[in-house]
């Protein structure tokens, strides 16, 4: 049975930044508070041409450079978000095109925070199973498209921003180890985004009634956050045939500093252990894990050999955890330029479209 190694890695947050002073006129709030509560001091907010899978595909590019992978060789694409760019087609495939991974099948995964643990395992379970040899996992969001910016129960939490990893087969033993995925749907309506969907589809009224935003149950998911953080954690080691001793870094996600301090106490593990950058990005939701991920690799935290525990919980209710012997990218056999197949991609969408265009013609006729 192969093992499904994270061979390359990405991130990329939009340029502009929103300090906690900047939010401070907008709502009443102040940046003494949400540091104290949150943690947080500053977020990425997507410019007007930032969307989803624009963040996506820089994230991407500079995972799949890491990896020294063509996206002509990847077989998946799987991409969590809870912001897509819209219900359908599936973000996932604007990515696909947009980098030119011609091969690749492609869809989206909805477990709100938790996703890219979901999609990374669901991915690696491709692998292991030997249908798939390479796979990418995107993270990515712009959450603040679905933020009211009156609320300051939520506008003061979150950040965009997009997160990648390539996955690839491997002989060598490492990489997923194990995983664990937990839902609980009585829980739903303690994070949610109403408006849109097939129940309230869009309406003067939804739109009134702010459907449209991001509504929360801080204390409610606060609450819920702390129980399952460290569980999770705990869960998914057992699963790999190790325990707490064995780690060198947990990367959980990155929604509030207070959440990740009482992970670290149920786990009795101190928090030097625990890669947190929630002070500059906010709560980038799924894109969090993989961004505070390549942040551990260029701040030079992560290893080759390193046992990481990625645990994140979030809306549906979600939670799960991932434990990764982290590998780096396997030996190359040749230099690629993942760089080089965007730069056509507009050019190639185009001829798609075309000889789409020119088949229907045809087709008219015959019948
Ligand atoms: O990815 C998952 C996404 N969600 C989360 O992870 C959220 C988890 N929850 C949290 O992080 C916290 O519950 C919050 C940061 C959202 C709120 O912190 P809290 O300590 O639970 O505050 P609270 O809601 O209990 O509010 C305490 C007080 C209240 O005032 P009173 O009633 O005590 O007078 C609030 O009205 O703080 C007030 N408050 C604020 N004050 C200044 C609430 N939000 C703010 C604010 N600025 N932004």
């Amino acid at each position: 049975m192969p093992f499904a190694h994270i061979t390359g890695w990405g991130m990329y947050v939009p340029e502009p930044v929103l300090t906690n002073d900047d939010i401070a006129k907008l709502v009443d709030t102040n940046d003494a508070w949400i540091r104290d509560r949150t943690g947080i001091r500053e977020r990425h907010i997507a410019r007007e041409n930032d969307f989803p899978s624009t963040l996506a595909v820089e994230a991407s590019i500079k995972a799949l450079q890491v990896a020294n992978l063509a996206p002509t060789e990847l077989d998946l694409i799987i991409c969590s978000t809870s912001s897509p760019e819209y219900i359908f087609p599936a973000t996932a495939c604007i990515i696909q095109d947009q980098i030119g991974a011609t091969k690749a099948g492609a869809f989206d995964l909805l477990a709100a925070c938790s996703g890219f643990i979901f999609a990374t395992n669901m991915a690696a379970q491709a692998i292991r199973s030997g249908s798939i040899k390479n796979a990418l996992v995107i993270g990515t969001e712009t959450l603040s498209r679905f933020v009211d910016w009156k609320d300051r129960n939520t506008c003061i939490l979150f950040g965009d921003g997009a997160g990648a990893f390539v996955l690839q087969a491997s002989d060598k033993p490492g990489g997923v180890l194990s995983a664990v995925m937990h839902s609980d749907g009585s829980g739903a309506n303690s994070l949610t985004l109403l408006g849109g969907g097939a129940r309230h589809p869009a309406t003067e009224l939804t739109l009134h009634e702010g459907k449209h935003f991001v509504q929360m149950d801080g204390k409610e998911v606060f609450r819920f956050a702390t129980r399952v953080m460290g569980r999770a954690a705990i869960e998914a080691l057992e699963l790999a045939g190790m325990t707490t001793n064995d780690v060198q870094w947990i990367i959980p996600h990155q929604a509030n500093f207070r959440i990740i301090e009482t992970a670290a106490k149920y786990l009795k593990m101190p928090l030097e252990k625990f890669i947190i950058n929630v002070e500059n990005y906010g709560n980038t939701s799924t894109a969090s894990i993989p961004i505070a991920t390549v942040e551990g690799v260029e701040k030079e935290k992560l290893k080759v050999g390193d046992k990481v525990v990625f645990v994140g919980f979030g809306a549906g209710l979600t939670w799960g955890a991932m434990v990764v012997e982290w590998t780096g990218p396997l030996p190359a056999t040749k230099n690629v330029h993942p760089e080089q197949y965007r730069r056509f991609a507009r050019f190639r969408s185009w001829i798609r479209r075309t000889l789409r265009f020119i088949e229907g013609i045809f087709f008219r006729r015959e019948l």
